[in-house]
């Protein structure tokens, strides 16, 4: 799933050209790049499908070119990702009705490849047999309001566990009575279920989304077509809302993944090298005096910088726009977007 468009990124996030195809952490590969190289260690390129807006897929293409053009699926508007799921579910099952599928948001760090691929390995095993939705899950650290929150029936010897509750994005006061209780852990955003299983789910659950995704044939030239047609009648909702936080049949692998969604500055300066002074920083031609805690990110290699006095904040440079905000009103970038959008 690579449709966002990260606005808590900007000035690096643009509508344009979002967060998944920046390399946000400065490691030499794009968020969507990294995203491939993970997986394709499991599963070969013929078989990994890129769903986005119309407007990135010759991003998309260009950024992967081992990726088969027509595995590069452009949505004619943004449905949020219960139309995305369905869309392409009905694409595999249609190509082989007993497929099962990894879901994965093309944004998201992991550091610990080989577990992760372990967990993924022991999902596919579990819904090759059972009709399980199922969801890596990740302990929680903090009573953070974005993330969805699972509430899982303890097993000693098993691997997984039943999902007793889903809650998608809680307030901070129940986020943090989940934190307290101590048996929840967060929703990693990664999914893993057979066609089969997660078309009987949206049937169940979202009637009429899958009538209209019915309609289309996926076998014919004229997919597109139908797909640009039905889009803008189908609603806008977050599998996690639809289907997750509904569904009596969802499991949880929890899984110590050094898992990030990278969905903050803040989480970037936390996982990104820092130097000496704890700054990161993405360029040589930047000099830092009594800094701390600072993240920079100068999107011209030629250009130098110097920053004295600064103390945890995050600066953005690029062609267009200059931000420098605190660390801690990172959350409040999305708004300052929207104003800058009404200066206009
Ligand atoms: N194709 C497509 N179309 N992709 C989309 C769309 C869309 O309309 N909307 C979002 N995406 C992509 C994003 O680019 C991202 O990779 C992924 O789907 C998830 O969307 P987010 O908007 O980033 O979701 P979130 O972070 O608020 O919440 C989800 O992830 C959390 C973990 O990071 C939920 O699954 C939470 O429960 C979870 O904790
Ligand atoms: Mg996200």
């Amino acid at each position: 799933m690579a449709g966002g468009i990260g606005s808590r990124f900007w000035p690096m996030s643009t509508q344009k050209f979002p967060k998944q195809f920046h390399d946000i952490l400065g490691t030499g590969r794009t968020m969507i790049q990294q995203t491939f190289d993970r997986i394709s260690q499991m599963i070969p390129p013929d078989n990994i499908y890129v769903i986005t807006n119309q407007e990135y897929t010759d991003l998309t293409h260009q950024q992967l070119p081992e990726i088969p053009t027509e595995n590069i699926v452009g949505e004619p508007a943004m449905k949020n990702t219960s139309a995305c799921n369905l869309y392409m579910a009905n694409k595999i099952a249609n190509k082989n009705p007993k497929a099962n599928i990894i879901v994965m948001p093309a944004d998201h760090l992991i550091l610990k490849e080989k577990t992760f691929l372990e967990k993924v390995q022991l999902a596919f095993d579990l819904a090759s047999e059972k009709d399980y939705l199922i969801t890596l899950g990740i302990t929680p650290t903090r009573p953070d309001t974005g993330y969805g929150y699972i509430q899982f029936i303890p097993k000693k010897e098993e691997s997984f566990s039943k999902v007793k509750t889903f809650t998608e994005k809680p307030s901070l006061e129940i986020a943090k009575s989940f934190i307290d209780s101590g048996d929840f852990l967060w929703n990693a955003g990664i999914f893993i279920w057979s066609a089969k299983s997660i078309l009987s789910a949206f049937k169940k659950y979202l009637p009429e989304m899958t009538n209209q995704f019915n309609s289309c044939d996926y076998n014919c030239s004229a997919e597109k077509e139908c797909i640009n047609l039905i889009y803008p009648t189908v609603s806008k909702i977050s599998i996690d809302n639809g289907i997750l936080e509904k569904a009596d049949n969802v499991y949880v692998i929890p899984a110590n993944l050094g898992w990030s969604d990278l969905g903050t500055w803040t989480s970037v300066y936390t996982n990104a090298e820092k130097n000496d002074d704890n700054n990161a920083l993405n360029s040589k031609n930047v000099l830092t005096y009594n800094s701390k805690g600072n993240v920079i990110r100068i999107k011209s290699q030629n250009k130098a910088a110097v920053i004295d006095g600064l103390k945890n904040y995050i600066v953005v440079d690029t062609e267009k726009a200059l931000l420098i905000c605190p660390r801690d009103n990172d959350q409040l970038i999305k708004d300052y977007v929207l104003d800058l959008k009404n200066l206009k």
